[in-house]
């Protein structure tokens, strides 16, 4: 097949996603096919006919990848990079690549990719995407309406309040909330914006933090605990995947620095907490409608007490990222599991 693995883009998540593009597009070329990785944002070259047999050359007209830096990436210096400084988002070229391919592999996270808005415009072209649909990804992506199918579905989530920036309130007390907190960005992802706010002071600049990337945003109680996730295929739950970063929470050096969380597969728990996370698992993507893959992410305090906190529509798809080591862990090997998505979306 002629497949395009879509990443990159604007998004705060924007070089996690090139990681896992770049992971994709080896294991696809693995399985025989022929694979561009393209950079939604910057597209490829400015002109039409650079494209004509471009599959021909697939490896010429794919992006180069550098790896995840510690911090996130400088969108404003990205934005300025492009060559033609249109305010379309597609960049040059990236439309007529993905109605070439058979498929297009969505290697996105965060914000475009994530919230259906890519899905929608490429239902109306007429392009194949892997992973969820428009709807779907737009509801996971708002955390605040995701929480409302997740009470619906019978799972549980942190109690919370949502806050525009309009209306925010400085005094903690106001929240009818208890410290510690968690205050972060309504629709962010990777953790960026994130804060645990143990006082009324960290609680202002908590604000101040989450409000910097978003204008609506979330807090809620505190829960601690132990964090897992589990991987959702064809509505069907992988093993549960446990998380335990070895300094602080699950933040974004935690998440894409190498060695700094012990990621244990399946998870060490009693059988019966097993099941009834894949069982939620499952009911959240029953209940939001996602068809094809998902990871849903979890908190569990010391009494046992489940919180499903998110649903990632495209989660990380890197050989060690989380979804993968839980496919391996049926057996299922990366480049198994990149042609696996591949069939399910087509
Ligand atoms: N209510 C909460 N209680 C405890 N920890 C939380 C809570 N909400 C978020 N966290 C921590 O912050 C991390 C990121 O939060 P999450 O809601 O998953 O947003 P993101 O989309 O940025 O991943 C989680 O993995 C977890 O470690
Ligand atoms: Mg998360």
């Amino acid at each position: 097949m002629d497949i395009v693995v879509l990443a990159g883009g604007l998004s705060t998540e924007r070089d996690v996603s090139l990681t896992t593009g770049n992971m994709v597009t080896q294991a696809l070329r693995e399985k025989g096919h022929r694979v561009i990785l393209l950079d939604v944002f910057l597209g490829y070259h400015d002109t039409e006919e650079d494209i004509r047999d471009i599959f021909a050359h697939s490896e010429q007209a794919s992006v180069t990848v550098k790896g995840i830096p510690e911090i996130a990436p400088d969108l404003a210096q990205i934005r300025s990079s492009r060559k033609d400084q249109s305010n379309v988002f597609f960049g040059p070229n990236v439309i007529a690549m993905c109605r070439m391919a058979d498929i297009v592999f969505l290697a996105l996270h965060g914000e475009n990719g994530e919230n259906g808005k890519i899905q929608a415009a490429f239902d109306l072209y007429g392009i194949k995407y892997t992973g969820t649909g428009y709807l779907g990804s737009a509801i996971c992506m708002n955390k605040k309406i995701a929480k409302q199918f997740f009470r619906q579905a019978g799972v549980p989530c942190p109690q919370g309040i949502s806050m525009k920036k309009s209306e925010r309130a400085d005094r903690f007390a106001k929240t009818g909330l208890t410290l510690p907190c968690v205050v972060k960005p309504n629709c962010g992802g990777s953790s960026i914006g994130v804060s645990i706010v143990r006082s009324e002071q960290e609680y202002t600049q908590a604000l101040d933090e989450a409000f910097s990337y978003e204008d609506e945003i979330l807090i809620e109680e505190y829960i601690e605990g132990r964090e897992f996730s589990v991987g959702v295929i064809e509505k069907k739950a992988l093993p549960v995947i446990e998380i335990a970063p070895i300094e602080g929470f699950y933040d974004y050096r935690n998440k894409y620095k190498a060695g700094s969380a012990v990621e244990t597969c399946p998870a060490e728990l009693p059988e019966e907490v097993t099941k009834e996370m894949q069982r939620y698992a499952e009911l959240v993507s029953e209940q939001i409608g996602l068809d094809t893959y998902a990871r849903v992410d979890f908190l569990l305090d010391s009494e046992n007490r489940m919180y499903c906190l998110e649903v990632n529509t495209l989660p990380g798809m890197t050989p060690t990222s989380l979804l993968p080591q839980e496919a391996a862990a049926v057996g299922m090997s990366f480049p198994e599991l990149c042609q696996r998505l591949i069939e399910l979306s087509i």
